[in-house]
């Protein structure tokens, strides 16, 4: 499973890309108005500066919800960088746009996925990433993770290549969880990377090696 650092915060993605585990970067309009990015020309070069700071995919999420402008916007946002994947949302004119993109050569994130019916659409429209978002469907009260289960098993039995994105990470369990699921990829808070790490026995096994280590110096 790759991982994906999920954030526009230049400071995080370097952490996380210095632990070397780091396999591409997503960001959402939300993301960039929480680093205070602003006006068309700061959104450009802030994707191009996380382009330059990671070699892997990176998402860019067009604003426009009609075809036309959906469109357009993704070939600027391509021309951008190579590693670019154009972000478009789960609507219909999302849909076309992905389609048409795929015919293009241009590769694209279906973003807000919530249900399989939407997973199989963006598949069909040859999108490279489906993202369901585990998060937000856990905090209405459903279970995330049995959707990333049931994408999984459908894009085996029908083969289709789009690859499973697992987004809206709350927490280190929902990596595991979507890692057991299938997911081709989870994208992530730095924090939930991080919880991974962790371990009470590992910090007081390690307290008792440096312990025992003086003995022997
Ligand atoms: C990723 O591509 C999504 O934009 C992101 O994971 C959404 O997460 P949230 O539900 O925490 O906003």
């Amino acid at each position: 499973m790759k991982f994906f650092i999920d954030t526009a915060n230049l400071a995080q993605i370097k952490e996380a890309h210095e632990l070397g585990i780091l396999d591409g970067v997503t960001t959402n309009p939300s993301l960039m108005a929480k680093e205070g990015i602003k006006g068309h020309e700061a959104v450009m070069n802030h994707y191009k500066a996380i382009c330059e700071m990671v070699d892997g995919d990176i998402s860019a999420e067009v604003i426009a919800t009609d075809f036309d402008g959906i469109v357009a916007e993704g070939k600027a946002l391509a021309a951008l960088h190579p590693n670019i994947v154009v972000k478009v949302p789960m609507i219909k004119d999302g849909v076309k746009a992905i389609k048409w993109f795929t015919d293009n050569g241009i590769r694209t994130n279906c973003t807000l996925v919530f249900s399989a019916g939407q997973a199989i659409l963006c598949a069909k429209a040859g999108a490279a990433y489906v993202s369901p978002f585990i998060g937000r469907i856990d905090d209405s009260g459903w279970d995330g993770v049995q959707l990333i289960e049931q994408i999984s098993h459908i894009y085996t039995v029908q083969g289709f290549k789009t690859e499973i994105l697992a987004a809206s990470i709350r927490n280190p369990n929902h990596i595991i969880r979507c890692a057991e699921a299938g997911a081709d990829v989870c994208t992530c808070p730095l924090d939930s990377i991080l919880g991974l790490l962790k371990h009470p026995l590992t910090d007081i096994g390690l307290a008792k090696f440096l312990e025992d280590a003086k003995k022997t110096q």
